[in-house]
């Protein structure tokens, strides 16, 4: 099963200068939550955008054209979506978690989305592909804390393909 997992703002803004236009630590521990011992599928660009590097306790799959792209010893690198069926089994959860090429190239593939909805307007340069969300049921809707570390008003979301 393939499931996206993402953060936008109110115009679907996702990334800026290649990291994400927001401080949300509540969004980072549903990610982490939503994440760990699944194997994550990712672009060349958000893989770099990783200040500590491959994700523990989550199979690292990225993808580039680049067959020569280095990568550490623990993450997989793979130049074509066929080839994911390789390193994943079948019943497996595989999250999605961009950026915008990547959930273009695994658009009609998805069964889940695990969205976090920012209830703001940031700058930004990279956008959500666009979801036809009258092909999936809201099986969740979360309220997100707003505090001192999380500023932006927020509701996580999940859907679930019909
Ligand atoms: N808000 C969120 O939830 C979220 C999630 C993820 C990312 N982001 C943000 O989004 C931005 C990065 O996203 P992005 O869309 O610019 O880059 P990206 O999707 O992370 O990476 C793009 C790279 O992936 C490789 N690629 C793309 N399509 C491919 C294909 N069909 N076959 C093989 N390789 C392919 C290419 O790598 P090569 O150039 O090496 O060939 C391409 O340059 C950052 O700002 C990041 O912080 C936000």
């Amino acid at each position: 099963m393939i499931s996206f997992v993402w953060a936008e703002d109110k115009n679907h803004i996702i990334g800026v200068d290649g990291h994400l236009p927001w401080k949300l630590p509540n969004d980072m521990k549903r990610f982490k939550d939503v994440t760990t011992g699944h194997p994550i599928v990712m672009g060349r660009k958000t893989f770099e955008s990783f200040p500590n590097g491959p994700l523990p306790n989550r199979l690292n799959i990225v993808i580039s054209r680049n067959s020569n792209y280095q990568v550490p010893k623990s993450v997989v690198l793979i130049t074509d979506k066929a080839e994911l069926t390789e390193h994943v089994s079948a019943d497996e959860e595989i999250m999605v978690i961009g950026g915008e090429g990547i959930f273009r190239l695994f658009q009609n593939d998805v069964d889940r989305l695990y969205l976090t909805k920012i209830d703001h307007e940031f700058v930004g340069d990279t956008k959500m592909v666009e979801i036809d969300y009258s092909k999936f049921d809201l099986v969740e809707k979360k309220e997100g804390i707003v505090d001192d570390k999380n500023i932006y008003p927020y509701t996580f979301e999940t859907y679930q393909k019909i």
